[in-house]
């Protein structure tokens, strides 16, 4: 079904009480909502390739007003949200950093377990009582969770206070949506569960003005069987190497230090380009010659980890030798089972293989403990698997299953009891392991890009190494934004402590 026949079928039906577009009847203006089974298809629409600008009529819609985000989940999110900022503000709007005197609140939200849904249904109810007293107030719901109907349908019936809904691939349309919020009694729902378009020339505002992610790609293919992503984000689909290398520039000579490329699967980027063989090598070869301190990507997929990246990644430079590298599992039947397409001995070839060509490189994973079915011995072959690699560290998740995805069709003969017990043996062993990692800096001299005062501490400020390991020392306030040296006097749990050796050393 297309966006337009969506909309005609969605047409008020007041007799069709039972159907899950019983809530048509109440909108008269958009209703758009989503479909996991649309979202699934691919490669039928061709990718539209836009520019965004803001049309005529709604420019200066935000005057005197103010705006809010609260964002969950992956940089993906937190980059989306800096592009609706830069909407909002070409709109005319303020940000402000509370909910309380915001004229508009947008929730941008994660899909991705279910407990990052449940936080999301909580904080709606506390915002009851805000929209209760200021009826004014502009309330919407995006991300993640905006592309399945069940959450649609769950916030048109628990939360109908809620004024828009729009999804991951109607980011570019937020003046439109705005003004059909101000303009309509009714919610707005404008979801598209297309394969998606890339959009150029998205206005951003930057959290800070040290780091900045870039986006290279959207999407993902993947359909792990767990996984809902491919659904919510549509297909891979990549931004052109001019227009990323015209951002990075860009961000360079604004004085940025460090870029982030971020796509769900970077290692697939430009394998959908017709006119060119261009891969993710290529396009850090070519950023790397650009004068910017340090490059890294996320998230990676190691199926399409290829030789030529590792060749690329071991001339170093600002190219960090950190990679994130997910895992899932040391089982090769429960990768097989989740449709990762590798084995376990593929992964630890491919370790071997980036080991050998960068011999101090720093390896992160993520692992889902508790698949279905998920054996005794199969989870131990993920400990080994772990002690292998020797992971610097991990992000580590008890399976969650997601509506609409294959996994949750499983059946599990896995109590909870037994996967909260693996969580805390695997966590075990990654506390282990990142302790005796971070106790071999100890007297080490380390560059540490200072981002500003430590949380904890105004009297001391903190920053990351290259690895990705966060540094807290004694400096002048004047290193801030700068790349120092700092020496290692004690490694912590999660963290280092040092004294900075030497001001403003440019690592290039
Ligand atoms: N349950 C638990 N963890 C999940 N992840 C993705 N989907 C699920 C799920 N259904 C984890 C994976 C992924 C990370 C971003 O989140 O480990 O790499
Ligand atoms: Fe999800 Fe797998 Fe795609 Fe990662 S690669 S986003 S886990 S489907």
């Amino acid at each position: 079904m297309n966006e337009q026949q969506r909309k005609e079928n969605t047409q008020v039906n007041p007799s069709d009480k039972k159907s899950d577009k019983d809530y048509s009847q109440y909108f008269q203006a958009v209703y758009m909502p989503p479909s996991l089974k649309d979202a699934k298809k691919r490669g039928k629409e061709e990718v539209k390739y836009d520019g965004f600008s803001i049309p005529e009529e709604y420019r200066g819609m935000g005057q005197g007003k103010k705006f809010y985000i609260r964002t969950y989940g992956c940089q993906m999110n937190e980059h989306d949200t800096e592009v609706m900022a830069g909407i909002f503000m070409a709109l005319g709007y303020e940000p402000t950093d509370g909910v309380e005197d915001a004229n508009v609140i947008l929730l941008n939200t994660c899909a991705i377990r279910e407990n990052a849904e449940n936080k999301v249904f909580g904080e709606l109810g506390h915002l009851k009582t805000l929209k209760k007293r200021r009826p004014d107030l502009l309330l919407g719901v995006c991300g993640c969770m905006s592309q399945e109907e069940s959450v649609v349908n769950r916030i048109l019936k628990v939360h109908p206070f809620v004024d828009m809904i729009f999804g991951t691939h109607n980011i570019h349309r937020l003046p439109s949506i705005l003004h059909e919020a101000y303009m309509s009694k009714e919610m707005v729902v404008e979801v598209w569960s297309k394969e998606g378009d890339v959009i150029e020339n998205l206005p951003k505002v930057r959290k800070g003005n040290i780091k900045a992610w870039v986006n290279i790609m959207y999407g993902c293919d993947k359909f792990c069987t767990y996984c809902i992503v491919p659904y919510t984000r549509g297909k891979e689909r990549s931004r052109r190497p001019e227009e990323i290398i015209q951002e990075v520039r860009h961000l360079a000579a604004q004085g940025y230090k460090e870029i982030t490329l971020l796509g769900q699967n970077v290692n697939a980027y430009g394998k959908d380009f017709e006119d060119i063989e261009y891969g993710l090598a290529n396009l850090m070869d070519e950023i790397s010659k650009i004068d910017i301190s340090r490059l890294r990507f996320t998230t990676s997929h190691p199926r399409d980890f290829d030789d030529h990246l590792i060749e690329v990644l071991a001339k170093g430079g600002n190219l960090l030798d950190h990679i994130h590298l997910p895992v899932q599992s040391g089982s090769s039947d429960i990768l097989k089972i989740m449709a990762r397409k590798y084995s376990r001995e593929h992964y630890l070839e491919l370790v071997r293989k980036i080991k050998q060509a960068m011999p101090n490189a720093s390896l992160t994973t993520d692992i889902i403990v508790g698949f279905p079915n998920e054996t005794e011995e199969q989870f131990e072959e993920t400990l080994s698997l772990y002690r292998e690699v020797e992971f610097d560290s991990a992000y580590t998740f008890i399976y969650s299953p997601r509506e609409g995805t294959p996994a949750a069709k499983m059946e599990d003969n896995v109590p909870m009891e037994v996967k909260k017990e693996r969580l805390q043996r695997l966590n075990a062993l990654v506390n282990e392991t990142s302790a005796k990692k971070l106790k071999e800096y100890e007297g080490k001299v380390v560059n540490v890009l200072v981002e500003g005062e430590s949380k904890n501490n105004p009297e001391v400020l903190a920053g990351y190494t290259e690895k990705s390991k966060l540094v807290n020392f004694k400096a002048p306030k004047s290193a801030i934004g700068q790349i120092v040296k700092v020496k290692i006097t004690k490694a912590k749990t999660w963290t280092l402590n040092g004294e900075m050796v030497e001001e403003a050393v440019e690592v290039n």
